[in-house]
């Protein structure tokens, strides 16, 4: 929570972590540097898509790799299964996150109007696997 609430602009509360640690098809993949979180993804299984329902790394280690690090590591166990893509919604103004998943392959296949809660507009993205 920490992480979260120091480094997303909308992070998510304990409730959504405490549902995600339930949900049998939600995969969580930690990255650990001396032994302390650094970052997390959280993705949502399904038969032919998996779903990025939130990655994030801490201040101090971002731009060293460690999210692209994380989305290969999701790619290379999805690529042996049924699955052909990842998705993931990310706000229109979370700059920093749309080039981070362009610059890594992604697409940018849909808009959502007023996605969310705030009404701000959700980018839909996609990187075929
Ligand atoms: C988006 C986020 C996960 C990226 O994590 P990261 O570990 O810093 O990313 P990486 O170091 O793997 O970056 C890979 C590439 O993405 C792009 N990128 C990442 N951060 C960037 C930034 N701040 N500005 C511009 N480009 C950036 C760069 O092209 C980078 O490659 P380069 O360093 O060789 O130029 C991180 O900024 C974060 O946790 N943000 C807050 C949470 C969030 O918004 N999550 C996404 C919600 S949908």
């Amino acid at each position: 929570m920490a992480i979260e609430n120091r480094v997303c602009e909308h992070p998510w509360n304990k409730q959504a972590f405490v549902d995600s640690f339930d949900n049998a098809a939600i995969d969580i993949q930690l990255i650990l540097l001396d032994e302390k979180i650094a970052g997390y993804l959280l993705s949502l299984r399904s038969v032919e898509f998996v779903d990025v329902l939130n990655i994030c790394i801490d201040s101090k280690f971002q731009r060293q790799g460690l999210a692209r690090q994380l989305l290969n590591k999701l790619v290379a166990s999805r690529q042996s299964d049924t699955v052909s893509a990842i998705l993931l919604e990310v706000r229109k103004s979370n700059i920093i996150a749309l080039n981070f998943y362009l610059k890594y392959g992604f697409q940018l296949i849909d808009t959502r109007k007023k996605y969310y809660s705030n009404l701000e507009d959700a980018k839909i993205l996609r990187l075929q696997i």
